[in-house]
């Protein structure tokens, strides 16, 4: 195997802590599956056939935005995970304007492509973009809140844009809970206060990369991200996601200079991504995501 794609071998998979959270998740519902699973058919049909209008596109799956982990099921406390989903809403509109087409899986409330600055609003869905580019069915927007919604819609996605083989891509910019209260064990009502402190037990939320990787849409191109505050650990935790998880890229930040700079990190090497500073307003995500296409080409063409 060579530095594109990435070693074949797995790290042991946690197939059975993947059953038990999916079982035990809160489902998305018949309805909304199904109607999820149309709308992703229809739009990956639609960009990606050739038949249906004469041109292919790549479809690349970006995620932004924090997940909620819910401490009652009827929902009055949670905790959060830092996002504002601005990396994701940013990257959005390059890949769009490279030409892909994108699903914008997002955290409710966070940023979103072309209104970076305003908070989501389904007013600002009545205005139609003007950008240079024609978005109009090109970009798909999916909302989740919870870790459980998050988790269940990235599987389902990615079972959905498997077909897409090596044209498919995940960009994983959300930022997802490492623990969380397991359904059944979680209290039905609103905690009470008067028992006094309390004590909750969170359980690991297993890792879903390396089942992404090797069963959920094995061919597709898997960049994640590693974010940490302490930047001696950085890189070494980011070359350790890129070894076990198999991943393609790996884009390292740290929380103060996010904006600014990242590394990604791949099997060949790392690659420091800054910002243009000397032009107001430039977004680290512009040289990012060229990088990220240009491999992602070299790995379709070793791939035919
Ligand atoms: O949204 P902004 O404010 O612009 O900030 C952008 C960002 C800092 C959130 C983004 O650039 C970033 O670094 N996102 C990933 C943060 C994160 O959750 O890192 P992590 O170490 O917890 O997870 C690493 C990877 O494992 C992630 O790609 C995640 O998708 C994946 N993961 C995490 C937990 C889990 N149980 N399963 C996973 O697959």
């Amino acid at each position: 195997m060579d530095a594109i794609n990435g070693s074949e071998s797995f790290e042991e998979i946690p197939y059975a802590d993947i059953k038990s959270f999916f079982d035990s998740a809160p489902a998305l519902g018949d309805a909304a599956e199904t109607k999820i699973k149309e709308e992703l058919e229809k739009f990956i049909k639609r960009n990606y056939s050739p038949s249906e209008n004469g041109t292919t596109r790549r479809v690349v799956c970006v995620t932004s935005g924090g997940t909620t982990v819910p401490l009652e099921q009827r929902c009055v406390r949670y905790i959060d995970n830092f996002s504002s989903g601005h990396r994701g809403a940013a990257s959005t509109e390059y890949f769009l304007k490279a030409g892909y087409a994108v699903v914008f899986l997002y955290r409710k409330g966070t940023c979103q492509p072309y209104c970076r600055s305003l908070p989501d609003d389904p007013l600002l869905e009545c205005f139609e973009v003007t950008s240079e580019s024609n978005i109009t069915g090109t970009l798909l927007k999916l909302p989740f809140t919870t870790i459980f919604e998050y988790l269940q819609l990235l599987q389902l996605l990615a079972l959905s844009m498997r077909s897409l083989g090596p044209n498919a891509m995940f960009y994983l910019a959300a930022a997802v809970s490492d623990f969380y209260v397991p359904w059944e064990s979680m209290a039905v009502h609103k905690i009470q206060s008067a028992s006094g402190p309390l004590d909750i037990r969170l359980a690991q939320v297993p890792k879903m990369l390396p089942v992404l990787r090797k069963d959920w849409a094995p061919m597709a191109f898997c960049i994640s991200f590693k974010l940490e505050t302490d930047t001696k650990i950085l890189l070494e935790k980011a070359n350790m996601a890129l070894k076990k998880y198999n991943m393609h890229m790996v884009v390292a930040n740290e929380l103060k200079t996010r904006k600014e700079e990242v590394i990604v990190v791949t099997k060949s090497g790392n690659i420091t991504i800054r910002r243009d500073m000397t032009q107001a307003g430039a977004d680290v995500e512009e040289p990012l995501v060229k990088l990220i296409v240009d491999r992602h080409s070299a790995y379709i063409g070793s791939q035919s």
